[in-house]
C-alpha cells in the first residue's frame, strides 16, 4: 500500500481539508520537536486496544508534563475512521499532541494551547503471515527515554533509511552489547522453546503489541522471559519476529551485520505460527 496524505484531517477542534491545516512556525513541535504521538490500528473497522493507546498517550503526555485533555477523545477516532470512509476497512488513526505555539525557549512555556492533529489512514493488515523479511543490526544511538513516544524520531529515521537503502525492512539496534528493539517495532526472540524479549524501561517504548504477545504467551502456554539477548546470543537464536501495531507478527528470515549474515531462518517456527494464528484470531474477533 503506497503511502499518501489523507483527504481530511482534525486539527485543534475542526476537520479541515488536509492542505488548509497548518500550524505556526513557532509551534514547538515544529521547532523542538515538543510532542508525542501514537497510532493506533482498526481491523475491519473495529480498534483493537484502543484503551492501551490511549493509556500510553496519557502516560507519555505526563512524562513530559504536557497538559491536555480532549473531551470524547475516543469518539473523535472513530468519527475520524468513519469520516474517511474506512469504517469497514483495516486501518490506524495517527494522534498527535505538541505543546502549540510559543516564542521560542528551552524551557516549557506555562499557559500554552497544545496543537493536536489526528486523521485515520488505509493499512495492509493482512497477510502479515506469508512476509519475509531480513533486518540489519545497527548501534542504537537514540536517547535514553525510547519509552516516551516522541516524535524526535530522528535517530530511528537516520536508522531505518540506513536499512531500507540496503534492502531491510528494519533494524535491529543494540546498545553496551544488548539488542534494546528495532527502529519503529518490538523483537522477540526464540530459543528452547522460551521466547525472549527486552524488559520494559527506559531503553524501549512500551510496545502495545509486545503487551498483547506476552499475554497471548501465557494463553498459550510459553514461557516469556523479559530479559535483553546479547549480540554474541543472536546467531543461536531459533527464531526472531518483530511486532507492532503495523508490524503485527512478522516473521525475521535474516539479520545482516554490514553485509555479513549472521542469523539465518528461512521459514516461521512453531512458536511463531501459532503466535501469528492466534494473534489474526484475536484482532478479527474470531
Ligand atoms: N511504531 N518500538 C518503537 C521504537 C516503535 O516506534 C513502535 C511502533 C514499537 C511497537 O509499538 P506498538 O506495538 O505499540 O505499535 C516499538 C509505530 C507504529 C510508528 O512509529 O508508526
Amino acid at each position: 500500500m503506497k503511502n499518501s496524505y489523507p483527504s481530511e484531517v482534525y486539527m485543534n477542534g475542526k476537520w479541515l481539508p488536509a492542505a488548509e491545516a497548518t500550524v505556526s512556525v513557532f509551534d514547538r513541535g515544529f521547532m523542538f520537536g515538543d510532542g508525542i504521538y501514537e497510532v493506533t490500528p482498526f481491523y475491519g473497522g473495529k480498534p483493537f486496544l484502543l484503551q492501551e493507546h490511549l493509556d500510553r498517550m496519557s502516560y507519555c503526555l505526563k512524562e513530559i508534563d504536557l497538559e491536555f485533555e480532549k473531551k470524547d477523545l475516543k469518539k473523535l477516532i472513530f468519527e475520524a475512521v468513519d469520516r474517511a470512509g474506512l469504517a469497514q476497512n483495516d486501518c490506524a488513526v495517527y494522534l498527535q499532541v505538541t505543546r502549540g505555539k510559543a516564542p521560542r525557549t528551552h524551557h516549557f512555556p506555562q499557559q500554552v494551547e497544545p496543537t493536536f492533529l489526528m486523521y485515520a489512514f488505509a493499512v495492509q493488515l493482512e497477510g502479515f503471515e506469508d512476509r519475509k523479511l531480513t533486518i540489519k543490526l545497527s548501534p542504537d544511538i537514540r536517547w535514553q527515554r525510547c519509552d516516551i513516544k516522541s516524535i524526535s524520531l530522528m535517530a530511528n529515521t537516520m536508522l531505518n533509511s540506513e536499512a531500507i537503502q540496503k534492502g531491510h525492512f528494519e533494524n535491529v539496534l543494540f546498545r553496551n552489547n544488548r539488542i534494546t528493539e528495532g527502529s519503529h517495532s518490538s523483537i522477540f526472540f526464540i530459543k528452547d522453546q522460551k521466547v525472549y524479549t527486552h524488559p520494559e524501561g527506559p531503553e524501549i517504548l512500551s510496545g502495545i503489541t509486545r503487551r498483547f504477545v506476552i499475554e497471548l504467551c501465557t494463553e498459550l502456554e510459553i514461557e516469556v522471559i523479559e530479559e535483553a539477548v546479547s549480540l554474541e546470543e543472536l546467531s543461536a537464536m531459533e527464531g526472531i519476529f518483530l511486532t507492532g501495531t503495523t508490524t503485527q507478527i512478522l516473521h525475521v528470515t535474516s539479520v545482516f551485520q554490514n553485509d555479513r549474515e549472521l542469523y539465518n531462518s528461512s521459514e516461521a517456527g512453531a512458536i511463531t505460527k501459532k503466535l501469528q494464528e492466534a494473534f489474526r484470531k484475536k484482532t478479527r474477533g474470531l
